[in-house]
């Protein structure tokens, strides 16, 4: 199973980034999933009418080949983040039909329905399936300089748990 961890910060301090390589790491060590990460920090990014830059047709190529997608988001305004928003508007040719999971970074606790709107565009404009559990994480609980809390750090184990689980039985 070829799953790509999409971590869309372009924040050098980012939490959702820590949420992806957490999972990341989870995935490959304890589930055997091939995984291939992406940061959105090394994709030159445009918006969508003014055309692809060879970085983002790389990652687009990625998409097309990937079984299925982690995404790390933080809330922005209630929403998804611009950099992955333009990922979504240009990059996702080939994700049709296919699974996906949310990380979610936000600063406070009220913003949790925003990573709706990511399942929204995912379900509506691709037809795919999301795991029905998403990692929504506050700076509580994960601190600039520590570890994951350990009530995150199980929620963390769980996702990738269910992920891999799941991925497996919709590809068999
Ligand atoms: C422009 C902007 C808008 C934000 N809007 C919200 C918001 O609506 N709700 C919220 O809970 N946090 C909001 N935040 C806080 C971020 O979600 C928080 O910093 C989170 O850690 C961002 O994810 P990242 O660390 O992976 O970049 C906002 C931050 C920025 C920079």
């Amino acid at each position: 199973m070829r799953t790509l961890v999409l971590s869309s910060s372009l924040n050098p301090a980012s939490r959702s980034r820590r949420l992806c390589q957490r999972v990341d790491e989870l995935l490959r060590t304890e589930h055997e999933v091939d995984t291939r990460w992406v940061d959105l920090r090394d994709i030159e990014l445009r918006p969508c009418h003014l055309g692809k830059t060879d970085s983002m047709r790389a990652l687009a190529d990625l998409v097309a080949e990937s079984d299925n997608y982690v995404f790390g988001m933080g809330v922005h305004c209630y929403t998804v983040n611009d950099g992955l928003k333009m990922v979504l508007d240009t990059c996702m040719k080939g994700c049709e039909d296919k699974f996906f999971g949310i990380l979610c970074a936000a600063g406070g606790e009220k913003s949790y329905l925003s990573t709706m709107h990511l399942t929204q565009m995912c379900m509506n404009e691709w037809r795919m399936i999301q795991l029905p559990r998403v990692v929504y994480a506050l700076e509580r609980d994960l601190p600039e300089d520590g570890a994951p809390v350990p009530a995150l750090e199980e929620r963390l184990a769980l996702f990738a748990r269910d992920f891999a689980t799941i991925g497996r039985k919709l590809l068999a």
